[in-house]
């Protein structure tokens, strides 16, 4: 497996690869990996020929109380388990080469972002979209691929990437669960044993939800209810919100007409996750 941490080498090698004909994709990451990401990158391998993972705690999507310091890395761990899913190249660019001296450009989606996560994280999805598009400027991904379980992150990307004319098709891979329904995370490992215990309601309250949707209940204050109350019976949880919005717009539905999805935000503890089901209609 080939480690690059210079923007340009990842051009010249980026460059190679399209020269001999080779489809990329790229797996974007944060590091920590866990069985999510693999299963991201188990996707990637079966939409290319090279497949690329980016590794990079990227400070710019932080806010200044947020856990930018102390998000947990472990580049000895990470680069076995790249190693063993078999990812050919990791391009893991240091924070100065990303952000030289007088860094200034950023990439804004307006409107998508003006909710749900982004109304508690205000400067996070132009963090996110301004180091995707140099991500994939750097790369030359033909594909890359993004999970499920950042769902507003998905949309807005694929927005980027239609608005920008990125020509990389997003690939979008289902969340992976533990045996109890907690959706993987990084930052699962902030919660201590009663904590851990306790995340169990963000899953358990959706799938609440969708069982009801799947009996017929179309009425979103009524399944947003149902899940509510059972965070509320859990004394570590403490929502930040729960709603039913189109998959597409993000835009909050009173009746569900269309495919929706229903996307939580609470805090166990010190750690705030993030969970959602997609309400598909038959
Ligand atoms: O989902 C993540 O881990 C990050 O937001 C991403 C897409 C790697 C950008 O830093």
């Amino acid at each position: 497996m080939e480690v690059v941490c210079r923007i340009a080498d990842m051009h010249r090698r980026a460059e190679e690869l399209r020269i001999h004909g080779k489809k990329i994709a790229l797996v974007p990451t944060m590091g920590y990996l866990h069985n999510g990401h693999v299963s991201l990158m188990q996707i990637a391998r079966d939409h290319a020929d090279v497949v690329i993972v980016s590794l990079f705690v990227n400070p710019l999507q932080f806010g200044p109380h947020e856990d930018y310091a102390r998000y947990p890395r472990d580049w000895d761990r990470d680069i076995a388990i790249m190693n063993s899913a078999g990812v050919d190249m990791v391009f893991a660019p240091s924070v100065e080469e990303m952000y030289p001296n007088g860094f200034q450009t950023t990439v804004t989606v307006s409107r998508l972002t003006k909710t749900l996560c982004g109304l508690s994280r205000p400067g996070h999805f132009e963090g996110v979209t301004t180091v995707v598009a140099k991500l994939f400027l750097c790369t030359k991904p033909h594909v890359a691929v993004f999970g499920e379980k950042d769902f507003q992150q998905l949309v807005v990307i694929r927005r980027m990437v239609h608005d920008l004319g990125f020509d990389i098709q997003i690939i979008p891979a289902p969340i992976v669960r533990e045996s109890d329904g907690l959706a993987m995370s990084s930052r699962n490992t902030y919660l201590n044993p009663a904590e851990r215990q306790a995340a169990r309601c963000l899953s358990q309250s959706l799938f609440a939800a969708q069982k009801l949707f799947e009996e017929g209940q179309r009425n979103a204050a009524t399944l947003i209810e149902c899940a509510r109350a059972r965070i509320e019976a859990e004394p570590l949880a403490r929502i930040d919100y729960i709603k039913i919005c189109d998959a597409t717009t993000l835009d909050e539905v009173t009746t569900i007409t269309r495919d929706a999805v229903m996307p939580l935000a609470v805090y166990i503890g010190k750690a705030r996750l993030i969970d959602n089901v997609v309400l598909r209609l038959p």
